[in-house]
């Protein structure tokens, strides 16, 4: 397909209906369908899905499914699964669902059954884990592991990070876990503070293990232990490494008995159900982390078999797009009623910003209309102290991803009905707002009644589930990373690269000599960027 064959009839009925309906309000909808609210529903894999209070009606979902079809979502999701090289910028296949698949499922690359190796993988990593959460894994000087620090940025921090703030619940509360990303010195000297290197294990997640950041961390993570240990024996108990390359393992210096391997059929963005989850499987153990991959798999299994119009990632996937495409939103919001999920927005950034912000086809031509829309978000209810005013009362359409639990892992009096509450109540007022009669009839004075109208008509879905646990963690990642597929595949982009952020890095390769140079060097960059470095070498000289 090229393009414009991109633009299938579905489109363009798309199109004319977004304009013909543009102006219904969902409280017209609910009034003229009593059923609504049970017939826009979808469960899958422990998750509820409401998503009735979208702008849509039978006529929009058909035709988004009609376009899911036209687009060839059915034969690109068996593609995925059966190990296809869809990933075609890299040459890749892209099997992150074999990374969840249960022992006897067979998923071919390149003639070699995966799943197999997965499960040799997870099993080194059970044992090591077990190790650590015993205390019969010894430091250098005979003390048990007290401290587990993740090094890793982008897909090798995010995943774990949120995962493990996710699910804190079931970690070993004596063992501390701190995740360092950021180059900026801080981040390491704060995740170290008041650490004792004889009872402190770095892991090392790097799926390339070249990155600039992680590199250079793992770097200061060495000379920090071995300023204590003092001898580079103490690397093979306190180093370990999760990566796709043994080859830069052992450049770096870590014996690669002590590496967890995954593979390149795995995306960065994908892979925190891989060994780049170890610091999550010592934390909250191999049962719970096999709990968790057996709720991705259920995801994966729904996405893979249930009919579109059932289909909860095909649903979300579709959803965000008519939003995106035929109604002009520029961003979603996704606000988890779980304090416990506050690093979920952060991941899913990632996940699909990285993934769908693109703007050519997988045949190279600049797409003709927009895709990835800015993903974003904060627990509730944080957030409706502070960005929901434009939500509600702003001039953006914001389309809303409310995520809530029937039950609290931390029962505290009325705490969890107040909270929930603040589910219900802010997809109630967001979709039917007030009106100015309703504000006027309330004994508001006139001059006032403006402001204090609701327009509503904002859509939201709503997610529930019964708890916390870790296999609806791992149903709750899927269900993003299935929708992000299925857009891109609407979208006709390739969902699986990531080209977008490598100027930057190879521009900072160029600027960190000009940097550091004891001598004024040589700038050829253009006026503004000759200026800065000049001013930021002078200001850190005084
Ligand atoms: O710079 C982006 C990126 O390549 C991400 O896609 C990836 O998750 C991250 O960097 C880290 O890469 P690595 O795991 O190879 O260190």
């Amino acid at each position: 397909m090229t393009t414009a064959e991109s633009i299938t009839p579905a489109w363009k009925a798309l199109e004319s209906h977004a304009d013909e309906t543009r102006s219904r309000h969902l409280r017209d909808l609910f009034a003229a369908d009593p059923a609504r609210a049970d017939r826009y529903t979808a469960n899958a894999a422990g998750l509820f899905l409401d998503y009735s209070k979208n702008r849509i009606d039978d006529q929009t979902m058909a035709l988004l499914i009609q376009l899911a079809g036209e687009s060839g979502l059915r034969e690109r999701i068996d593609l995925m699964f059966s190990g296809a090289p869809i990933n075609i910028t890299e040459n890749r296949a892209v099997l992150h669902v074999a990374l969840r698949a249960p022992t006897g499922a067979s998923i071919m690359h390149n003639g070699v059954d995966v799943v197999p190796l997965v499960h040799g993988v997870l099993d080194r990593m059970a044992a090591f884990a077990q190790k650590i959460r015993d205390r019969s894994w010894k430091g250098h000087t005979g003390k048990p592991i007290k401290n587990v620090i993740n090094i890793g940025i982008g897909g090798s921090d995010l995943g774990p990070v949120m995962a493990y703030e996710a699910l804190r619940h079931y970690t070993d509360r004596d063992l501390v876990f701190r995740f360092v990303s950021n180059v900026d010195g801080t981040d390491f000297a704060e995740a170290v503070h008041g650490l004792d290197p004889a009872e402190t294990l770095f892991i090392i997640s790097s799926k390339t293990f070249t990155t600039l950041e992680t590199m250079t961390n793992a770097r200061s993570a060495r000379a920090w232990a071995l300023a204590a240990l003092k001898d580079e024996k103490a690397v093979a108990r306190h180093f370990v490494a999760v990566s796709t390359s043994a080859k830069e393992v052992s450049a770096f210096g870590i014996d690669t008995a002590n590496m967890f391997e995954f593979w390149d059929w795995v995306g960065g963005r994908y892979s925190m159900d891989s060994a780049i989850g170890l610091s999550n499987m010592i934390a909250f153990g191999p049962d719970h982390f096999r709990a968790m991959l057996a709720g991705f798999h259920a995801m994966d299994e729904h996405f893979r078999t249930a009919p579109f119009a059932q289909n909860m990632p095909v649903i979300m996937g579709l959803l965000g797009l008519w939003y995106t495409d035929f109604l002009g939103a520029e961003t979603i919001a996704v606000l988890p009623y779980d304090q416990y999920l506050k690093r979920f927005p952060a991941y899913l950034q990632q996940l699909t910003m990285e993934s769908n912000g693109k703007s050519v086809t997988l045949e190279g031509k600049p797409v003709s209309h927009p895709t990835g829309p800015v993903y974003w978000g904060e627990p509730g209810t944080n957030g409706q102290h502070s960005f929901y005013q434009l939500i509600h009362q702003g001039t953006r359409l914001i389309p809303c991803d409310l995520i809530g639990f029937a039950r609290s892992l931390n029962p505290n009096g009325r705490h969890h009905d107040i909270l929930m509450s603040n589910v219900f109540a802010q997809a109630e007022a967001l979709a039917f707002g007030k009106t100015p009669e309703q504000v006027k009839s309330e004994g508001t004075p006139d001059w006032l009644v403006p402001h204090r109208v609701f327009e509503g008509n904002r859509p939201t879905n709503v997610i529930l589930a019964d708890q916390l646990t870790p296999a609806v963690l791992g149903a709750l990642v899927a269900l993003y990373e299935h929708s992000v597929f299925v857009q891109g595949t609407i979208w006709r982009i390739n969902s699986f690269d990531q080209w977008g952020v490598e100027l930057g890095k190879a521009l900072a390769q160029r600027i960190i000599p000009e940097l550091e140079s004891p001598t004024e060097p040589a700038l050829a960059h253009d006026s503004s960027t000759n200026a800065l470095i000049k001013r930021y070498r002078a200001m850190r000289a005084r």
